[in-house]
């Protein structure tokens, strides 16, 4: 990790955040594989070499990760941001529908860091960035798995801080607000929503189609992942946001908690 040019594995590089942030790299000058579902592997897309990956699947993940590592010739940076999001109201969710989010935006980081961590540790050094969300910090309105699937990534990745650091390996939460991204087009959803939460769940999705419209530009985060990357010594956690999202994290800190709540309901109301 002493050179400024770093070997960057980027999970879910096909679109949005991760694109964004594997292009950047590249102009500053790192090798970058990116992967996704969907593409060809040694496919090079704006200087991006991608790689083929499912990251619910061991045996793609296991293959993805060989690939790149003979591509780029080892990995200083893991950057685990293939998610996927969800929304309805929590009992409308099936329990298999919970656990296919869970297992992408939990297990599919943990998949990547079992195959990548030994590597660092022989390289004795790393850097593995865990994309969380600002909705890792409360429960929202409707996306209840995709609070608790980014809160569990957060809590993961600071348990892998501490076993890690004695490796030379530095594990980061990044929280990104809102930004311009297809993401709520591949959004599970369910089925039948419950009639008594149709109206709530309706008014909620209305605003948050409207808020991801005017959100940021997803270069924006990318810089910030680049300048982690080029810090000597990044922090633990990074939020990326900014006006009611960044002061909504406080504000979760600050008010009694029924206070809060009661805060943010009114708000998708
Ligand atoms: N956009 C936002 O406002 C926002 C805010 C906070 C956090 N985030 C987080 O940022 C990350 C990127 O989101 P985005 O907004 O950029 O969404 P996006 O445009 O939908 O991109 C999601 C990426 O994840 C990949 N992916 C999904 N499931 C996968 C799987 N099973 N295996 C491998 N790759 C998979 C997709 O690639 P393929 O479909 O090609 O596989 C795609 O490249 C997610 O973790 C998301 O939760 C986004």
């Amino acid at each position: 990790m002493g050179s400024y040019t770093k070997r960057v594995l980027v999970t879910g590089a096909s679109s949005g955040l991760g694109k964004a942030m594997a292009e950047r790299l590249v102009a500053q000058g790192h090798s970058v594989v990116g992967t996704g579902r969907r593409v060809d592997d040694g496919a090079v897309a704006n200087g991006v070499t991608l790689v083929r990956m499912d990251i619910t699947d061991e045996a793609s993940v296991r293959h993805g990760v060989q690939e790149a590592l003979t591509r780029l010739g080892g990995i200083d940076v893991l950057v685990n941001n293939a998610g996927l999001g969800i929304q309805g109201p929590a009992q409308d969710i099936e329990p298999e529908m919970a656990l296919r989010l869970l297992d992408t935006n939990v297990l599919g980081a943990h998949r990547l860091c079992r195959a990548v961590l030994p590597t660092m540790r022989a390289q004795k050094s790393g850097l593995v960035i865990n994309i969380s969300s600002l909705a890792a910090n409360f429960g929202l309105p409707y996306r209840a798995f995709y609070s608790a699937s980014k809160a569990a990534l957060e809590r993961y990745g600071e348990a892998l801080a501490i076993e890690e650091e004695r490796f030379g390996i530095t594990v980061v939460n990044v929280q990104p607000g809102e930004f311009r991204t297809p993401i709520a087009e591949g959004r599970l959803r369910p089925e039948r929503i419950s009639p008594e939460h149709e109206p709530g769940y309706a008014r909620a999705m209305e605003l948050l189609g409207g808020s991801m419209h005017y959100s940021r530009d997803p270069d924006e985060l990318a810089r910030v992942v680049a300048r982690i990357i080029a810090s000597p010594k990044p922090k633990a956690s990074y939020l990326v946001a900014q006006g009611v999202q960044r002061i909504s994290v406080l504000a979760k800190k600050l008010l009694p908690g029924r206070m809060f709540q009661r805060m943010v309901g009114k708000h998708y109301q």
